[in-house]
């Protein structure tokens, strides 16, 4: 069973599944990403907002897995748009990592208008080797537009809302032909209301003999998104990893991609 691996336009390598620790506690992401670990993930995904950068730190600190081995991701809150260098230097010393892999605008908040200046300073974050890749969350095609063209620099991943019912099919094509990797976030549509009783999940959950969150999680990287379901359960921090001895047919996809219903679960990015 190998981990699917990406490569993004900076030429570094991501692994296309990790684990989300939205809404984990401390003490919660400490016991999830042990579990994590030694289930094979190589992948986290936090943000300073989350408040639980330090106990991601702690998780890492006590694992027996190389530095390198580790992908690890945070983001820039959205109060924090004018001062990255600080805010970063901040999550580092909770996270206690000398860089981090990748480090996302969380929000482009257009109501500050500060995200090109907030993405100048992120680039100079990755000169100085803070971070190894730079990218955004929630950036729609305009914002999106506006960086390409005053700034001339792509970012590596665009992390959006995406799940069957919110499948951004436009913004996905977009980030495609501009070399930009699609990350889903809210993978599971927060826990699958409405998506694991769909009777096509049920079906194909059936067939391969998984559970509707693993259909779920393969139809993801069978999109070619990046995807982070977030569990502090261990049986499903399990699961969720056991995804890669399947593949959905074109047909399968074609049938999940019916779907979409443009439902949004969080906040609309241009109004945010
Ligand atoms: N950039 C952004 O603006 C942004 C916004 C939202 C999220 N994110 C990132 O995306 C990650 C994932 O999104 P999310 O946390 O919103 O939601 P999600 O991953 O779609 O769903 C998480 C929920 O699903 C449950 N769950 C997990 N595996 C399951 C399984 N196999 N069967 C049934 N239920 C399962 C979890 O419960 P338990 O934990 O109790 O097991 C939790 O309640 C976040 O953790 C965060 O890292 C980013």
């Amino acid at each position: 069973m190998t981990q699917p691996i990406i490569k993004l336009h900076d030429g570094n390598l991501m692994p296309q599944l990790g684990l989300g620790v939205w809404q984990a506690s401390n003490e919660e992401v400490l016991v999830a990403i042990e579990k994590a670990l030694e289930t094979g993930y190589r992948h986290i995904d936090t943000a300073m907002i989350y408040k639980n950068e330090e106990g991601v730190g702690n998780a890492l600190q006590s694992a027996s897995v190389p530095r390198e081995e580790l992908f690890i991701t945070t983001k820039l809150w959205n109060d924090d748009q004018q001062n990255a260098q600080e805010a970063l230097e901040k999550s580092l010393a909770r996270l206690k990592l000398d860089y981090v892999d990748l480090y996302l605008i969380h929000w482009p908040e257009p109501k500050q208008d500060n995200y090109i200046d907030a993405w100048k300073a992120l680039l100079k974050l990755k000169e100085q080797g803070l971070t190894k890749s730079v990218g955004v969350c929630n950036f729609h095609i305009p914002h999106l537009q506006r960086l390409l063209d005053e700034t001339g620099s792509a970012p590596v991943i665009n992390q959006i809302e995406l799940h069957p019912l919110m499948q951004q099919r436009p913004l996905h094509a977009w980030n495609a032909t501009h070399n930009i990797a699609t990350e889903s976030w809210s993978p599971l549509a927060q826990g699958g209301e409405g998506v694991f009783d769909q009777p096509i999940i049920m079906k194909l959950a059936e067939k391969y003999e998984k559970t509707p969150a693993q259909i779920v999680i393969r139809w993801h990287l069978d999109s070619g998104l990046i995807v982070i379901p977030k569990s502090v359960t261990p049986k499903r921090i399990v699961e969720n990893f056991d995804v890669f001895d399947f593949r959905l047919e074109k047909e399968e996809m074609s049938e999940i991609a019916k779907l979409d219903s443009g439902k949004r679960l969080g906040p609309d990015p241009d109004t945010k």
